[in-house]
């Protein structure tokens, strides 16, 4: 399977999923790493990787602009699966549908709980013990689509944002991988790592 990553900052995700992919036995390989910021950092580490890259800036664009450019060098790649990693740009109904069903996006909560921003300091404000991410298909309505996996970390005593953040970023770094594999087998069962 050819895929697609979406990226807007270091990419960290991104490169667990490179990596992953780099392994003989695995069924996806990366066509195209875009990004909707030039300055993304995760660009130069993809292009290092020999991956070809994208960077189409939303800048003074309005959505649907914005949005006709990034499909571009998507379309021209010819992905058969588009992963949002750290992609912090809404994307219209219309892009969406054009992926529907072979789109995939890593949020840092564990999904229905806390869709948008903030996740990490809301489950702390909220008392909870449990946090960690989630990997789903990607629907008109913002992260909120079908689940196809999810990891959990404890919330300890003391846990910042920032703490909990990295403590559920490696659980993304393995959870993401493993979804791939799954996914791009066109097995749909979802994974709690
Ligand atoms: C991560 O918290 C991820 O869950 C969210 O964006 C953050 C940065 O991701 N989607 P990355 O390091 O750019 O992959």
């Amino acid at each position: 399977a050819r895929v697609a990553i979406l990226i807007s900052g270091g990419g960290s995700n991104m490169l667990a999923l490179l990596a992953d992919m780099a392994q003989g036995d695995h069924p996806a390989t990366p066509v195209l790493v875009a990004s909707n910021d030039p300055l993304a950092g995760g660009l130069a580490k993809a292009a290092s990787l020999g991956v070809p890259t994208a960077a189409v800036s939303h800048r003074g664009l309005a959505r649907d602009a914005f949005e006709a450019s990034l499909l571009e060098p998507i379309l021209a790649a010819k992905p058969d699966i588009l992963l949002l990693a750290g992609f912090m740009r809404v994307l219209t109904p219309g892009f969406v549908h054009r992926f529907a069903g072979r789109m995939l996006n890593i949020h840092p909560s564990l999904l229905p709980k806390y869709p948008g921003l903030h996740t990490h300091q809301r489950a702390i404000d909220a008392g909870d013990t449990q946090a960690g991410c989630t990997v789903h298909l990607v629907t008109p309505v913002l992260d909120d689509g079908p689940i196809l996996g999810q990891a959990c970390v404890p919330i300890l005593a003391g846990d910042t944002a920032g703490t909990l953040a990295a403590r559920v970023l490696v659980q993304e770094h393995r959870l993401y991988p493993a979804v791939l594999r799954r996914f791009a087998t066109g097995d749909r069962t979802p994974l709690l790592a």
